[in-house]
Formats: structure tokens, sequence, C-alpha cells
């Protein structure tokens, strides 16, 4: 298995995202893959618009989906756009000859991107901004353990949806109570997107993958919930901000990431590791730290885990655990049957 860090060429980390997908249940945005694929050593030469390398991690494979769903959704591309079910058009695979529509498609993807190539390798140095809201679910799923007040912190925020977990929908079966009430939400990301303007709801839509109109119809909401319920997003880097954090007497402070930790390099992740520590060692009963994290597990990358770290001054604090696995959009939740009550309910109210 490739590794974060690990410099691949480009048409294996594509090959790699294209299985993904179609086992996902995009064949559509695989089908995209598949094209450039085909392509980089065609008349075309799609090569010369992309990197011949990339680090794994970085997910060239979800950039480029991105990009031409993008030009999709500007009426840059609308032979690309009859074909994306996210924007009311058939995907290849359900035309009623799949065939001709699956070429026409390779041939429409490898248009768009030659056309506006500029666009495209700009769009592909952007780290990608699946702020995914189904991954809420997993953040609820600790919330629900805890009472009284929280102030919840993310670092990889994005346009910061999930900061608003509290009012996005959940899997009531899976959590242990009520919502607690949230006083605080702040993010951090590299690149915030600002989920308000049009531009930025935009760019959040095209990392929606083209067949997934649940997904599509899950972003919509929490669109309108980003209209109704305040959150920061700062620009800044996650080592940065983890390092800016304090924790505050008479609520639980959460500091939660979801798929991020692959796009930090080791020495960013170090730093990270040391202020939850920092923060952890100054934890109390009165100021408990929960850490939250939805990342992918380390020898099955296929699937994530919702782990959880609990300080509360207690000996024995800080023990990871892992409370749920499931697919990386939050979908096929399964608890671990592990500890379902980690920190014990902080009943601070
Ligand atoms: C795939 S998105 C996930 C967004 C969000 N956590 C979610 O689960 O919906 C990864 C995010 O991490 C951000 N990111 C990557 N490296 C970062 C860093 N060093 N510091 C802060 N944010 C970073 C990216 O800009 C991007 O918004």
């Amino acid at each position: 298995m490739m590794r974060d860090d690990e410099v691949v060429p480009l048409e294996s980390q594509l090959d790699w995202q294209e299985r993904y997908c179609r086992a996902a249940g995009s064949p559509t945005s695989a089908e995209i893959l598949r094209a450039v694929i085909d392509d980089l050593d065609g008349p075309r030469a799609l090569a010369s618009v992309l990197p011949t390398h990339t680090r794994f991690g970085d997910l060239i494979g979800l950039r480029i989906m991105a990009a031409v769903h993008l030009l999709a959704i500007e009426r840059l591309a609308p032979s690309v756009a009859i074909f994306a079910p996210t924007l009311g058009g058939v995907a290849p695979s359900r035309g009623t000859n799949p065939d001709r529509a699956t070429s026409e498609f390779h041939e429409a993807v490898v248009e768009a991107i030659t056309v506006n190539a500029e666009m495209v390798a700009t769009a592909i140095t952007e780290v990608p901004q699946t702020n995914e809201v189904g991954r809420s679910r997993l953040l609820r799923i600790a919330l629900s353990m805890i009472g009284g007040d929280v102030r919840l912190f993310e670092f990889g925020a994005s346009a910061g949806l999930n900061l608003r977990a509290d009012h996005l929908p959940g899997e009531p079966t899976l959590e242990s109570g009520p919502m607690p009430r949230v006083i605080e939400r702040r993010g951090c990301d590299l690149n915030p997107i600002d989920p308000t303007t049009t531009p930025g709801r935009a760019r959040l839509t095209s990392y929606v993958w083209m067949d997934d109109i649940d997904r599509f119809e899950r972003l919509r909401g929490a669109l309108r919930v980003a209209a109704e319920i305040p959150a920061s997003v700062v620009t800044q880097d996650a080592a940065g901000f983890v390092s800016g954090l304090e924790l505050n007497a008479g609520s639980t402070t959460v500091l939660w990431h979801s798929s991020m930790w692959g796009y930090l390099p080791e020495s960013t992740r170090a730093r990270i590791h040391e202020g939850i520590e920092r923060l952890g060692g100054a934890a109390s009963s009165e100021s408990p730290l929960w850490h939250v994290a939805w990342e992918p597990i380390a020898d099955d990358r296929d699937r994530h885990e919702l782990t959880v770290q609990v300080w509360n001054g207690t000996p024995g604090s800080g023990v990871a655990r892992t409370l749920a696995t499931g697919t990386t959009h939050g979908g096929q939740i399964t608890l671990t049957g592990g500890d379902s009550d980690p920190g014990g309910r902080q009943a601070s109210e």
C-alpha cells in the first residue's frame, strides 16, 4: 500500500482513486480519471498540463475530479455537465448506450481540461476542500457523550460546516444523548472557504462526486445551516492553531479534525501532538479536553475510524479509543463495541 509521503507516478495515484470511486458507487467520477489516464500519452498530451509524479497523500485524483466538476458547475464545460447527475445530467453508465456515452464523456473531459488548462493547473495546486457534512454524524457521536457547555475547535475546517454539527442531521441510534450546548465554534484552514458566498458554495459543491446526489443534498442543507449559525474559520496552519488554544473552566474543549491528517507533513503532525499533550496535561474535571478525530485507519486506507481521547485530570486520561468505523464520507458507520463512554459524561450543567 502506498504511504502518504510516497512520491508516485501520476497514473498510480489516479488508478487508485479511480478504483476507490468505483467501489464507493461513483462511476462517473471514476470515468473522469479513466479519461485522464487513457489520454496521458494521447494526442492532446494531458501529461503536459499535469505533473508526472505526485505525493500520494496529496490526492491529485480528487483535485482533478473537482476541477472538472467546477468547470461543469460554472457552465464552462456543458458537454461534461450533461453527464453529471449532480447537475441534472445522465451518467454515462445509465444511458441507453453506455459504451458510446462513456467514450463521449471521456472526450468531453479531455477537451474541458485542455481548453481550460490554466484554470485546471491552478485548481490542482489547491488542497481538496471536501467539506463533507456526512462526517458530522461522527462528531455528533462524540458530542452526544458530553454534557454541559462545549467549545468546539477544528483544524483543517475548510468552510467550517462541521463546526455546526449540532445543527446538522445525525444518526439518533448511534448517539448517547442530546447535543450539548455549543458556546464557541472556531476553526482554521490554510485556505478557508466562505460558505455564504456564491463562489464559495460553487467550490464546495465541486468536491461532491458527480453521482452522489445524497451528498449534494446534504451539502445544500448544511449551506442553509451555515447561513444561520455563525462559525469562524481563520487562515492558519493547523499546528499554529493548536498551539494557540487554551482550556476554559466550566466548559469542555473539543478539538476535532477529519480527513485532513494525510495532508500534513510529519513535522506538523509532531507539533500538533505536542500541542494536544500540553492541553491534555492542563485538563481537569472542570476543564476537560476531548480530542476527536475521523481519519483513515493506518493499515486500511479504504475505511476511517472515529477515535476519541479524553483528558480530565484523572489517571489514565488521554488513552485513545476507537468508537466507530465507516467510509470516508461518514457512510456505513459501525460502532466498534469498544468503550461507548470514554470519558464519562461530563455533567457540568
Ligand atoms: C479533505 S478537506 C477536509 C475538510 C473537513 N475537515 C471535512 O472533513 O469536511 C482537508 C482540509 O484540510 C486543510 N488543510 C490541509 N493542510 C492543512 C494545514 N497544514 N493546516 C490547516 N488546514 C490544512 C485543507 O485546506 C482542507 O480544507
